[in-house]
């Protein structure tokens, strides 16, 4: 029977570059698309960017440009990365789109309908300068758990805790430098706790979610009272205005999933289908793959929108883990943190390809990017043991093409062609490692078929032409029922293998079909060997930037010793307040904080240089045990260390990571 699948990727985050990570994903998707396809089942694969929020905001704002001209940048992006690795989407929209702010819409008068959307007053924090609420990410502060200086609202980036913004210990507006005030903000939620039976329902029972996953919300999240959730922000904001609540948005992770349903529309439009055909039809199956880290928004909260608009609920949500990289989390510092675009700078996208495929399984577990063995992989299974076989016999059939009769092959053929089954039963199962082993083991029996037959030592008999043309229609007919097999995961190697052969790859099925009495086309290079220096090279971290143009050399100050040195107490001190002096030209009035409760303050001569607010939670080394100077506007109590001649200032400032009160040394 036909299926009609509607499958989908997790949207990916319009504030950066797609990666090694973000493309386990996607390719796994791919994989079984592709598949899904070849079987003649009806696919539709969409997916979109996921541009709104705060992280596009901030980042449009760094970049001095509108969010709308950075989304539509990063998707030309996205879509080129996605594009050279063969990742087959049929639509790819964003959900900054007219079809996405209606879905939004639909769905929000059935929540509204239902009585599931309550309003509560939320004490947040808020700009008085800039007369705005601070977004989490707007907020700056001392992690409460772990006293790192300069964290974000809603985690720390050193401990790894997440918490309130509210509870950052010396919070500070990342736009002025003000120290936020507390006020009520009225904010929207979803009441998720009347969806109790229905979610427990689905989740345990409808056999779309991995075992795991099932125990996993049972025993964290249902079997206790769902918490409400908190869908709206107060402008500013990046994202759609809530009709009936002006000045509050629909948070990100409300609008990101109801995108899928939107490129679902836009794909109809584009294709005069009908939207209720793929998500108001029990016979369209919704497949969705995403990554671990958001299991709780696709399986509660997604679930719970779908089933409150009416649409169909997800199938199957497949859940995959992370990259790492030789053993370790991937990392910018590293070098092993590599974009799409460096990827494809060093290493064919087909080899990624197969290298996953054959390390996928049905499961969670991470996935480890282990370089010798990616290069044994491509190496030694594709190049050795796949594209060998058509090099090793393509050539000799140039001229005469296949046997007109299928000749005896011992049953390699119909052996290859009795796994059929089981390889497919494994893609559909998205283990797709057990597909690829299977298909490496009939590659194995073909390989000991040319070694046993030798067809280069026929060609020197030519008594024994017909013996060849035999040998080698049988080996390019093994070939053939692997590259169909193959076709999802190396969907380039299989089209090389059709052109050779004249078959159109086209169907699961010609496994089955023996390729008799055709032409042969001239061998055409398949597939390189990698090697190890490039993968390395890959994963070098880039080399700095060119440094700045030197100065002539001052020439330096007399000599001192060791113990000269150490009478300077220099410490790592924190701005907590800056402020115009305003009958000194070059000063600014600095607050530090040493650490503990050690105060400072300072006159220093960086007016002009800097706007005070903008120095506030900045970190600086500060000479802590110079003797206080009174001057006209008060007493310094210490010198802040900077740079510069000529008038110019630099601050000084420690690594992320150094601490108030740190001491240099
Ligand atoms: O985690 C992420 O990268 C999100 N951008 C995924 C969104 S998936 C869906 F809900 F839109
Ligand atoms: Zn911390």
């Amino acid at each position: 029977m036909t299926r009609r699948l509607l499958v989908t990727s997790a949207l990916p985050y319009a504030n950066g570059p797609i990666h090694l990570g973000h493309l386990v994903e996607y390719l796994q998707t791919d994989f079984w698309a592709r598949f899904q396809r070849l079987c003649g089942h009806r696919v539709v694969y969409v997916c979109a960017d996921d541009t709104h929020g705060t992280a596009v905001m901030m980042r449009a704002e760094q970049e001095g440009r509108a969010p709308e001209d950075l989304i539509a940048a990063m998707s030309a992006a996205h879509q080129r990365d996605f594009a050279a690795f063969g990742v087959s989407f049929d639509h790819y929209g964003s959900t900054h789109s007219p079809a996405n702010r209606a879905v939004c819409g639909e769905i929000w008068a059935r929540l509204r309908e239902r009585g599931l959307v309550v309003e509560r007053a939320v004490p947040r924090l808020f700009d008085a300068t800039r007369r705005m609420f601070l977004a989490d990410r707007f907020v700056k502060g001392t992690c409460p758990r772990c006293g790192a200086a300069d964290q974000y609202g809603d985690a720390c980036e050193k401990c790894g805790s997440t918490y309130a913004a509210t509870e950052l210990v010396e919070p500070r507006s990342v736009f002025s430098g003000a120290t936020p005030e507390l006020r009520d903000s009225t904010q929207l939620f979803v009441r998720l706790e009347p969806l109790q039976p229905f979610l427990t329902a689905w989740t345990q029972d409808s056999g779309a979610l991995q075992p795991e996953v099932r125990n996993y919300l049972k025993g964290h999240f249902l079997d206790k009272p769902l918490q409400d959730w908190d869908v709206s922000r107060p402008a500013p904001y990046f994202g759609f205005e809530i009709p009936d609540a002006p000045g509050n948005f629909w948070y990100v992770w409300f609008d990101a999933p109801i995108g899928y349903v939107a490129a679902t529309a836009e794909w109809c439009e584009h294709n005069g289908e009908r939207l209720d055909d793929w998500w108001r039809s029990g016979d369209a199956e919704v497949v969705h793959f995403l990554g671990k880290d958001i299991t709780y928004f696709h399986t509660l909260f997604w679930p719970a929108l779908l089933h409150v608009g009416g649409f169909s609920l997800p199938r199957r949500v497949h859940i995959h883990g992370f990259l790492r990289v030789n053993g370790e989390k991937m990392s910018k510092s590293r070098g092993t943190f590599v974009t799409a675009e460096r990827y494809l700078a060093h290493l064919e996208p087909e080899w990624l390809r197969y290298y996953y495929a054959s390390k996928l399984g049905p499961k969670i577990d991470d996935l480890d990017f282990q370089t010798d063995e990616f290069v044994g992989k491509v190496n030694s299974d594709l190049v050795g043991r796949v594209v060998n076989l058509a090099s090793r016999s393509a050539k000799f059939v140039a001229e005469v093409g296949l046997s007109t009769r299928y000749p005896d092959d011992g049953g390699l053929f119909a052996a290859a062609a009795a796994e059929s089954e089981r390889i497919a039963a494994a893609y559909d199962a998205c283990d797709f490692r057990e597909a690829m082993r299977s298909i490496m083991t009939l590659a194995d029996a073909a390989n000991e078929f040319v070694e046993r037959r030798a067809p280069w030592k026929l060609k020197k008999d030519p008594d024994r032409a017909g013996e060849l043309q035999d040998v080698c229609t049988v080996v390019l007919n093994l070939f053939h029922q692997i590259a169909v097999y193959l076709t999802p995961v190396l969907p380039e190697l299989s089209a090389k293998a059709g052109a050779l052969l004249g078959s159109d790859m086209s169907r699961w099925s010609l496994a089955h079909t023996q390729l008799v009495g055709r032409p042969v086309q001239p061998f055409q290079h398949m597939m390189a060997r990698v090697e190890a220096a490039k993968v390395d090279e890959m994963f070098t971290p880039e080399a700095p930037k060119p440094s700045s143009p030197q100065l002539d050399a001052e020439p330096l100050a007399a000599e001192i010793t060791i113990d000269d040195f150490q009478k300077v107490d220099l410490r790592v001190a924190e701005i907590v307040a800056a402020a115009e002096v305003p009958e000194a030209k070059k000063l600014l009035r600095l607050t530090l904080s040493l650490g503990g409760d050690v105060r400072r303050e300072v006159f220093a001569g960086i007016k002009g240089a800097y706007e005070p607010s903008s120095l506030v939670g900045r970190l600086v080394v500060v000479v802590a045990n110079l003797k206080p100077r009174k001057m006209k506007f008060g007493t310094s109590e210490g010198m802040v260390v900077a740079a510069g001649a000529d008038g110019e200032v630099y601050l000084l400032s420690p690594d992320q990571g150094a601490r108030p009160g740190h001491r240099l040394h």
